[in-house]
């Protein structure tokens, strides 16, 4: 991890020499988007050489489930900079996901979706959106870190990490400061999930206050998303977690009006991939009738991105005016708008014919705007002391009367542990439930130190050993217990890492 391909990429630029880039021309369509949109790169004389690399169906069907081969691997490390076509993922037969691949492997830790409407040329209710989806990448629920536990309840591990936090809201910041925009918003759901929303919000709020110029705001994520789609011109630059900001990139794609047309970026500490939301749509595919326009615009973000922001305007204001002159491909045509209906080629001949043109009433590109290349510095540890408090063991236990189980756990003379509460989805049943709450087959009993002050308003923990949480799951494995997992309740300099059950 660390800075150097963009140190590398900057001195590159100072030569003046290419930028090497491992270039994918997909599988349907791409190969035809991406000759139109390289003919238009050449023609802005922006600094890139291609190198080409194999990805997708032929490499799928070739018997490598991963679609992609070694000597592509070796490309794109040397790189540092893919720019991919739409690929076809074949289906069925246990083909992974290229992008996931890719994405895991490779540390691609950040997701940048910019969404700008392009009214009247491409009909939207907002003309004036704007806005930038900053989605994390690798964490979150998406780790697919599953489990099937009981008869009826299935679990998905949800990782939120501090490092994580801090290169993904980093990145937004020094998003925001390069590219001349004006506001970070943060989305979380951290009056549900205080530890792990709750450190995404912290942490936020924790690197807002070293970029004082750029205005910062927190909204829970569903009021968020209901106003995203309701008033998108409100926002600049979103940053959030990766659930979350996989369904709001489609929204604010959507309500932009412009899925067709949106590049999208992902970014990480040493290697970018840049490429179009959408697919290889091989139904119309050798016909010359695709729109290169998602294409070029992962392109833009691509040129920005390695310092040549420049050349990235000279490409997005001769696109722009050629939107507004009326050429369009079949699939934004309207009859009184558009002037011309054109292929694929013809259309990046009229792009390349209007370099170093502006637009007269889109607004101009002006990424030149900002300052400049992003440098995410490396993380540095902390080491809080860490002291083990209790254990919250879950258990398969088929009976239905949670005072049955409290009272035999309650009774158990447990080496320095004793039985706190336990609870059913997350809810309090024993001890003093209510007869109302519904459970399940699926139960946290949790067992604090014995020396815990753990009534009254005062929590208070006493500290154990893990020899008192394997004597416990002993015995509870004797007594004939289904133990189906244990988590560990800890203190970090004294502040509680875990959190309380409802009604607890
Ligand atoms: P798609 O995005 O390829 O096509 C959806 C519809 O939009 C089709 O009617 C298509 O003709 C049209 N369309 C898409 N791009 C267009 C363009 N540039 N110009 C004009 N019309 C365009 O999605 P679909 O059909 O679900 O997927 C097709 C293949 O693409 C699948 O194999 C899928 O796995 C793959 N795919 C690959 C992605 C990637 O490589 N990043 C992303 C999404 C899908
Ligand atoms: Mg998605």
């Amino acid at each position: 991890m660390g800075t150097k391909a963009l140190t590398e990429q900057k001195t590159k630029k100072q030569l003046n020499t290419p930028v090497k880039i491992a270039v994918a021309n997909g599988d349907g369509i791409g190969p035809e988007i991406m000759k139109a949109t390289l003919r238009i790169l050449e023609s802005a004389g922006a600094p890139i050489e291609p190198e080409y690399i194999d990805l997708g169906e032929k490499v799928y069907l070739s018997g490598n489930t991963s679609g992609i081969d070694s000597k592509a691997w070796e490309a794109i490390r040397s790189n540092k900079i893919i720019f991919k076509a739409p690929i076809t993922t074949p289906q069925g037969k246990g083909y992974k996901s290229l992008n996931v691949t890719l994405r895991k492997s490779l540390g691609l830790f950040a997701n940048v979706r910019p969404v700008s409407a392009l009214s009247p040329y491409v009909p939207t209710n907002f003309p004036k959106m704007d806005v930038v989806i900053i989605r994390e990448n690798e964490e979150d629920l998406y780790a697919g870190i599953e489990h099937r536990q009981t008869q009826e309840v299935y679990q998905c591990l949800k990782l939120i990490t501090r490092p994580g936090c801090e290169r993904i809201i980093r990145y937004a910041f020094e998003y925001a400061k390069a590219f001349g925009r004006k506001k970070v918003t943060c989305m979380v759901k951290d009056n549900i999930m205080k530890l792990t929303d709750g450190l995404f919000h912290q942490v936020f709020d924790e690197i807002a206050q070293e970029y004082p110029e750029i205005k910062n705001e927190t909204q829970i994520i569903d009021i968020g998303s209901a106003r995203l789609a309701a008033s998108p011109e409100d926002y600049d630059v979103v940053v959030t977690a990766n659930l979350y900001g996989d369904i709001i990139s489609d929204i604010a794609a959507e309500v932009g009006g412009s899925v067709g047309m949106c590049g999208s970026a992902n970014i990480g500490t040493e290697v970018a991939m840049f490429e179009a939301i959408h697919g290889s749509a091989p139904d119309i595919a050798g016909k010359n009738i695709a729109n290169p326009s998602g294409l070029i615009n992962a392109a833009i973000s691509m040129l920005a991105h390695i310092g040549q922001a420049e050349v990235a305007d000279k490409v997005k204001n001769a696109w722009l005016t050629t939107l507004e002159q009326g050429f369009h491909t079949a699939d934004i045509y309207q009859e009184g708008i558009s002037v011309a209906k054109v292929g694929t080629q013809e259309f990046a001949d009229k792009v390349i014919a209007n370099l170093g043109e502006t637009p007269n009433t889109l607004p101009k590109s002006l990424l030149v705007q900002g300052k400049g290349t992003i440098q995410i510095p490396e993380y540095v540890r902390k080491n809080e002391t860490k002291e083990l408090v209790g254990v919250d063991v879950f258990l398969d236990w088929q009976g239905t009367d949670p005072n049955e189980l409290g009272d035999t756990l309650a009774k158990l003379e447990v080496y320095q542990l004793k039985l706190k509460m336990i609870t059913n989805r997350g809810v309090k049943v024993y001890p003093e439930g209510i007869k109302e709450t519904y459970c399940t087959d699926h139960w946290r009993c949790r067992f604090v130190g014995t020396g815990a002050q753990i009534s009254g308003p005062e929590l208070k923990y006493a500290p154990i050993t893990y020899e008192h949480v394997v004597a416990l799951l002993s015995k509870l494995h004797h007594l004939g217990f289904d133990v189906i997992k244990t988590e560990n309740l800890y203190e970090f300099d004294g502040k509680r890492g875990f959190s309380l059950g409802q009604g607890e």
